[in-house]
């Protein structure tokens, strides 16, 4: 296994998406993006459910500890470029924060 700083761990099951196909392609995605930055040593795992379950694809970033919901190829585009490369959090799509608990990002409905 390579030696990596983060890692990514998406949700890639049936109930927080309709059908798990949108996860999945988000999932494929994230990949391709990772793969296409050598630079970054960032780990990433499927998988099935993190008992959340809406308002999804979920995609939680360790060891930040920092969890985002609703994430669509803009929001990943923006994890990877920002978050991953920067280091600065994707704000307006965090739902919870390791040690924190869950918030309502102004905006969106509450988890
Ligand atoms: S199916 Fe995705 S969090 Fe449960």
């Amino acid at each position: 296994m390579r030696t990596h700083t983060s890692h990514v761990l998406m949700c890639a099951g049936p109930r927080c998406t309709d059908g798990n196909t949108e996860a999945e392609a988000m999932f494929q995605k994230l990949g391709e993006k990772i793969d296409s930055r050598p630079h970054l040593k960032v780990k990433r795992t499927r998988s099935n459910c993190f008992v959340v379950c809406k308002q999804g694809p979920i995609l939680v970033v360790y060891p930040d500890g920092v969890w985002y919901r609703c994430v669509d190829e803009t929001v990943l585009e923006r994890i990877v470029a920002e978050h991953l490369e920067e280091g600065r959090e994707v704000s307006e799509h965090v739902f919870h924060r390791l040690g924190k608990g869950d918030f309502c990002a102004p905006g969106k409905a509450d988890v």
